[in-house]
């Protein structure tokens, strides 16, 4: 087998991966099994972390990214359970990291169920949502702001009581709207700079290749796809990819929640975070421009201010 045939396990993953047989590679590049299937990673040497770099096979990648899928979604249920603000914010956090991975579509599978878990725990108290997006989740830059996104979409429509079916498609609809950075070079991601005009044109391209990814890899509702390439769209046709004015109802909510998010919560070298009211007041100048519906702008700021 080639090297290429084996990928190596991040190691906070490799204790959950009961299922998935492993393989360690000898110094003359040979792979050789290390734990065979269904063994617990400690039974399997007898030794206590000090496992060598640990790979699994192609074969069996679907298999360990269901089972890692599982186990994230068991460890979210029990931080809701059991737990403060902070382990539920890294558990999600966790979960979106894996499912927005390139080439990790598979893990895609585990969000209806991560979003059922949430649903039937914040139904009742949908407030509390916003305290998750006030709390560092020890992730990057564009997995907190998906996870605050998700936050805050959910706590909308908990307020304007929307029916469960909704909600789910809102909530995938914000976990995806920027899938397509999955396929941006991550030095533009994660710059600590204003991105240059040929960096930011290769970050726009995030809408489409986020719309193209979720309609081939995913069963989710096309109004989910729409979304990934709509919301950075303005009713004024201001926006990208396409300058278009007839944009559908969700990719507006989510267009108005992914400017108000970044602005409240990250600072950045060039950019002081804002209070909510500071950046409610900033988009409210938009939605005068044109930009934004007024009708979306002021139920979202209810939901915040109630
Ligand atoms: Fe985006
Ligand atoms: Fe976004």
């Amino acid at each position: 087998m080639t090297q290429k045939s084996y990928s190596l396990i991040k190691k906070s993953q490799a204790h959950l991966l009961k299922k998935t047989p492993f393989y360690s590679r000898t110094k003359e590049g040979e792979f050789i099994i290390y734990k065979e299937k269904d063994q617990q990673l400690g039974a399997a040497k007898q030794r206590t972390n000090k496992h060598p770099e640990l790979y699994i096979n192609a074969k069996d990648k679907n298999t360990a990214l269901a089972e890692l899928s599982t186990v994230l979604n068991m460890d979210l249920a029990r931080s809701i359970a059991s737990k403060g603000f902070k382990e539920v914010k890294t558990a999600l956090c966790k979960i979106v990291e894996e499912a927005l991975s390139p080439n990790q579509e598979k893990m895609l599978d585990a969000l209806p169920e991560t979003i059922e878990i949430l649903l039937n725990s914040y139904a009742y108290n949908g407030k509390s949502l916003e305290y998750l997006t006030r709390i560092d989740g020890n992730s990057s830059l564009i997995i907190e702001h998906t996870v605050n996104v998700l936050a805050l979409t959910m706590q909308y429509c908990f307020f304007h009581n929307f029916a469960d079916k909704k909600i789910k498609e809102l909530a995938f609809c914000a976990l995806l709207h920027d899938i397509g950075t999955s396929q941006i070079d991550k030095a533009i991601l994660e710059a600590n700079h204003r991105l240059s005009d040929k960096e930011f044109k290769t970050f726009k391209t995030h809408s489409a290749k986020g719309h193209d990814l979720i309609i081939a890899e995913t069963d989710f509702d096309s109004a989910v796809a729409t979304v990934a390439l709509e919301h950075h769209e303005r009713i004024d046709g201001s926006g990208y990819p396409n300058g278009i004015k007839k944009i559908s109802s969700s990719s507006q909510l989510i267009g108005i929640i992914d400017c108000y998010e970044p602005l409240t919560y990250h600072d950045k070298d060039f950019r002081k975070a804002k209070t909510p009211f500071e950046t409610l007041k900033l988009i409210k100048e938009e939605v005068q421009q044109g930009k934004f519906d007024k009708k979306i702008f002021k139920n979202f700021t209810s939901c915040l201010i109630k």
